[in-house]
């Protein structure tokens, strides 16, 4: 993880005006790294198709989360959302999940995924986390306890039997809330990363680098030293791709503000450190689940802000 001082704001005015090679372009919004374990993607396309074909699992599963669910297929039906199919868990959920499911998923690939993050999550979330203390000026690790650490664990099934087969919108552009995610691929492009100093500008990675990006809690408690780093995923036609995505976040209890002495100009609610973690995550999540589909608009809720926009207004005034 040396390379994590590219997610450093470092594009300069004398760089951006000649022609820059690919490398370039995306070396201050993410790193590619080499991980020690690859996700077990026979394992997840089964457990997909299990799900799909089975949904009796499909409902128990969900029914151990009620709240929001774990198996997402809006896509089925909505062709305006993001067309992918997710499976969304967390430690906590995941122990919200009853015995005699698992043991029924376990036979279709649950187990080794689960197995998959674990160990992903132990060996690269302190290293991480250490390159982008160093980035920050600050001890990250206060605000990532080791006893109450904030993951997410995300499964991605970009798949051409959705509601709108032909749409190359995979997943719509958005900046994680989070700190840092590592997306892990299966070899097939589809991911794009927008130039921090161009916007407009996408950016392919090829389809099998494993990628490091910042989310905007690590912009705000950096105080923008780490830039946050905006993306989607297009799809081919006719092309599946499967993608397992692991989210770290500060303790849900955090307060997000940037550390003492930080040159920016946030909001004075940032500044003031009004906004907890967990306020952050749900303002954010209600508009990351309208482009996924999984939550429709109720009356006068559909401001026609984008998300990102939106977050921009409460971080910067
Ligand atoms: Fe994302």
């Amino acid at each position: 993880m040396a390379a994590a001082v590219a997610l450093q704001r470092t594009i300069s005015a004398a760089v951006s005006a000649k022609a820059l090679t690919t490398s370039e372009r995306l070396g201050s919004a993410v790193v590619l790294i080499r991980p020690v374990i690859q996700p077990p993607f026979c394992a997840i396309r089964r457990l997909f198709d299990h799900l799909h074909a089975n949904p009796n699992d499909a409902a128990s599963l969900n029914a151990a989360y009620p709240k929001r669910g774990i198996f997402k297929t809006a896509a089925m039906v909505n062709k305006f959302s993001d067309q992918k199919f997710t499976i969304d868990l967390s430690p906590t959920r995941d122990s919200l999940i009853p015995q005699a499911l698992r043991v029924s998923l376990n036979s279709h690939g649950f187990d080794d995924m689960l197995s998959f993050f674990r160990i992903a999550a132990d060996t690269h979330v302190p290293t991480i986390l250490s390159s982008l203390s160093q980035i920050a000026g600050t001890d990250l690790t206060l605000s990532h306890r080791q006893q109450s650490l904030n993951l997410n664990f995300r499964l991605c099934d970009y798949n051409p039997g959705t509601a709108d087969p032909v749409s190359s919108n995979g997943c719509g552009e958005h900046t994680d809330y989070g700190t840092f995610s590592i997306i892990f691929q299966d070899g097939t492009p589809g991911l794009e990363i927008e130039a921090p100093y161009a916007p407009g500008t996408w950016i392919p990675i090829p389809g099998d680098a494993t990628v490091v990006l910042a989310g905007w809690c690590a912009l705000i408690m950096s105080g923008r030293r780490i830039c946050a780093a905006r993306h989607r995923v297009r799809r081919v036609p006719g092309v599946r791709r499967l993608s397992a995505v692991l989210f770290v976040a500060p303790d849900l209890d955090a307060k997000l503000k940037p550390t003492a002495g930080a040159p920016v100009n946030f909001s004075q609610k940032i500044m003031d450190g009004d906004i907890s973690v967990e306020w952050f995550k749900e303002v954010m999540g209600k508009k990351w689940r309208y482009r996924e589909g999984n939550l429709e608009f109720v009356g006068g809720e559909d401001d026609g802000v984008a998300q990102d926009d939106e977050i921009k207004r409460l971080i910067f005034g």
